[in-house]
Order: C-alpha cells, then structure tokens, then sequence
C-alpha cells in the first residue's frame, strides 16, 4: 500500500483555546456529545460500504471501521449509563456539516472528498482527545481511555489517506487533503465552542 509522506501535509491548527475549559466545565454535555460522534462515525464507514459495494479495498477498511467506532459508541454509552445519565437524541454536528459541504459532488471528485475530509475530521478528533487525556490526570481509568481513543483516531486518519493514494495519485491527494486542512482551521476558529468534540 502507497503511504502518504506526512511531512507533506499541511501542519494541523492549533484547537482554539478555551476548548478544553469547556469541556471539563460539562464533562457529561461532553460525553453525550463524544458517543454521537463515535456513532455517526461507524455510520459513515458503513455508508461507504453502500456507496462502493464493488470496492474491495473500501469495503474491507470501512466493515473494520465501523465495527471499530461501533465499539467506541458502546464503551462512551457505558460511562454514559453508568453515571446514569439519559441518552439523547443526536444533535447536529456544524463542524460536519460544514466540512461535508465541502465534498463535491461530480463522479470524478466523490470519492477523492470524502476521504479527504474523513482525514481531516479523524485528524482533528486525534488531536482533541489527547488534549483531553493529557488533562484527565485526576481519573486514571478515563485518561487510558482516551489515551486509547486517540491513539485509534490517529491510526483512522493515515488509513483514510491510504485508502485515498490507493485510487488516486499522491499529489492530488496532498493538494486536496492539505487545501480542506486550510478550510477546516478556519472552520473551527468560526464556531463557537461547546462542550463537544467539535
Ligand atoms: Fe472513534
Ligand atoms: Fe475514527
């Protein structure tokens, strides 16, 4: 399998400051909103099941996927249930959104886009959780947790850009991996901050 040079990819921008206060300052807002994401997230591989059901390399990471980020979704309802909290509904996500209207429709492009922009968001959640484990000395048992969660968000966005060099060639993939990067920091510095992932 091509892997990408990762020293070609535009750096990641900072979390804004003031994300993490806001996290800890409703850790429970927080959780419901993190078991929200680990759903969609298993929901999305599965779509890509259905969107490219003749794709073996596709099918065979996203089944992976989404029974992956299925797990996640269970182990978050767990600490959900056990500090007997009521599951919701999910909310809408505006950082999804506003990275999903950047996937362009055209046939040629599709594919290209939503990889890319899977990375970036698998990138970014790498990013936020570590953050967060770093400050969640005081729970030892949750800090391993999301040490563990980073660590698997690190090794989804590399597997979304591989899957992406595997259809298409290094460069384009780069240019447009690193031009939605350049989006996406501007994106996060626009919405405001809540107790959520994004
Ligand atoms: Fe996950
Ligand atoms: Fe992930």
């Amino acid at each position: 399998m091509a892997r990408i040079d990762l020293s070609q990819l535009s750096p990641l921008a900072a979390t804004p400051r003031g994300w993490l206060e806001t996290v800890l300052a409703d850790f429970d807002g927080f959780l419901m909103d993190h078991a929200s994401a680990e759903k969609k997230a298993s929901g999305m591989a599965m779509s890509m099941v259905s969107h490219y059901p003749d794709q073996p390399s596709i099918v065979r990471a996203m089944v992976e996927l989404a029974v992956e980020e299925l797990n996640h979704y269970r182990e978050v309802m767990r600490l959900i249930l056990a500090r007997q909290l009521t599951p919701a509904a999910d909310l809408k996500d505006p950082y999804i959104h506003a990275l999903n209207g950047q996937v362009r429709k055209a046939n040629e492009h599709f594919l290209l886009d939503r990889l890319t922009v899977a990375a970036v968001v698998e990138r970014r959640g790498a990013e936020r959780f570590a953050l967060l484990a770093d400050n969640l000395y005081d729970d030892p048992a949750l800090q391993r947790f999301y040490q563990a969660i980073a660590a698997s968000e690190q090794r989804h966005w590399e597997l979304f850009l591989d899957l992406a060099v595997e259809h298409f060639d290094v460069a384009t993939v780069i240019e447009r991996f690193n031009e939605l990067s350049q989006r996406e920091a501007k994106i996060i510095q626009t919405l405001p901050l809540r107790a959520a992932l994004h």
